[in-house]
């Protein structure tokens, strides 16, 4: 069963299996067909990514799971704007943390449908999957305090994936993008200094994840793995998104850990982490997964970085942007900073689309945590 969401708050239960589903949807698909209708412009997105939302959904349905994400909540918010009719997965449909602002996006009422489904519960995903053109696999545990690395992070992340590849086997999906990360790219041991450019070539090393007890890479890296495996036993046609550190703004009442990388500068933390990272807009990342599965001809992986830097240049941009702002003076220790390194951009460009810069992003994300008042100034 499929819940509809309505902003009003009261669900509207369809059945998946008789192929109802809101007439709207269809209407309005029917109209795009026709030239009648467009999915309302996007006014926040780069020009050469505003470019690339020529694309018509044809009135397509999608399945994006772990909807309530961070990520996940700009997919679906622009997933509607395009005019798919759009089932999320959630894990509790009836948490208002995880729902309501979905429920708020423009399209909503009449073209998304929340469904409950769990990445450890087998077959839990093939109903909302059934029927589909497209599914989004970006449901994945992101968080590092884990007690327990193979319950929390490792099998949620494996055998989820998994379980939504075998649904989406069964449901005869055209196309699965599957959230994957830079981090099952280019933890593998390999030297990265400033002249070394990272790229789609790279995987990650169990290995060395596992030596250095970095359990969520390890979870990414061993997920992206399956996947491919899986794809390819059972002819899916499968491609990947691997963004580095994603920010900017949040659409989810709840604190993400990539955005919680840019509060815990601005909250009055006395150091940062003598580390580098790759960063990347959200909302690049969300379209890059929807022209992922429009584009005929995307296929393979697409490393999403728009720059590595490290943390201290961070401290510097928030500094040039909020000179007011009480930010780390100091680095956490006194070793040498951890070397950036470049990460190439042509797979990406080739989807028509441009990068969101680091201090736009940068911005973003401090505006949306004080408008969300985890931080206040
Ligand atoms: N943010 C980044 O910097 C970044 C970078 C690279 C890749 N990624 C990948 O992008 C995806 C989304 O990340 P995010 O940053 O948007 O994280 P997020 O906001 O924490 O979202 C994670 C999502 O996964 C769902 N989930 C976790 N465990 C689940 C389970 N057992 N069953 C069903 N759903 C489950 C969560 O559902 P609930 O809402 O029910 O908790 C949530 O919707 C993940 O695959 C992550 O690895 C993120």
């Amino acid at each position: 069963m499929l819940t509809h969401s309505s902003p009003a708050g009261p669900t509207t239960h369809l059945s998946v299996a008789s192929g109802m589903y809101h007439p709207f949807a269809y209407l309005f698909g029917l109209l795009q067909l026709l030239g009648c209708a467009r999915p309302p412009s996007l006014p926040f997105v780069r020009r050469s990514t505003a470019k690339a939302i020529g694309g018509m959904s044809n009135g397509k349905i999608v399945c994006v799971t772990g909807g309530s994400g961070y990520i996940a909540s700009w997919l679906v918010k622009l997933l509607l704007q395009r005019g798919y009719t759009v089932r999320a997965s959630v894990r509790d449909p009836d948490d208002p943390k995880k729902t309501e602002h979905l429920r708020a996006l423009d399209g909503a009422a009449e073209r998304l449908h929340l469904f409950k489904a769990n990445l450890l519960e087998e077959n839990s995903f093939d109903a909302g999957i059934e029927g589909c053109d497209g599914v989004f696999h970006t449901a994945s545990p992101f968080y590092h305090a884990v007690t327990d690395p193979q319950a929390e992070l490792l099998d949620p992340a494996v055998k989820g994936t998994l379980n939504v590849l075998a649904s989406c086997k069964k449901g005869s999906i055209k196309r699965v993008v599957v959230t994957s990360s830079m981090a099952a790219v280019a933890y593998n041991g390999r030297p990265r200094t400033p002249d070394v450019v990272v790229d789609d070539t790279w995987f990650s090393s169990p290995e060395v994840c596992e030596q250095d007890k970095q359990w969520y890479v390890l979870s990414k890296t061993l997920a992206e793995d399956a996947a491919w495996k899986f794809a390819k036993e059972n002819a899916i046609d499968i491609v990947t998104i691997n963004p580095a550190m994603v920010i900017g703004p949040l659409l989810q009442p709840t604190l993400n850990t990539s955005a919680a990388a840019i509060l815990n500068l601005i909250n009055g933390s006395t150091t940062y982490p003598n580390l580098s990272f790759g960063w990347v807009n959200v909302k690049d990342v969300a379209m890059a997964h929807i022209l992922a599965f429009e584009v005929p001809s995307a296929s393979g992986r697409y490393c999403l970085v728009e720059r590595v830097a490290h943390y201290s240049e961070l401290v510097r941009i928030i500094r040039k942007l909020y000179p007011s702002l009480p930010v780390p003076e100091k680095c956490a220790d006194d070793k040498p900073f951890v070397p950036i390194y470049q990460v190439s951009k042509e797979k990406y460009k080739s989807l028509g689309l441009d990068y969101t810069p680091i201090e736009t992003s940068i911005k973003e994300t401090i505006e949306s945590l004080k408008e969300k008042n985890f931080v206040n100034f």
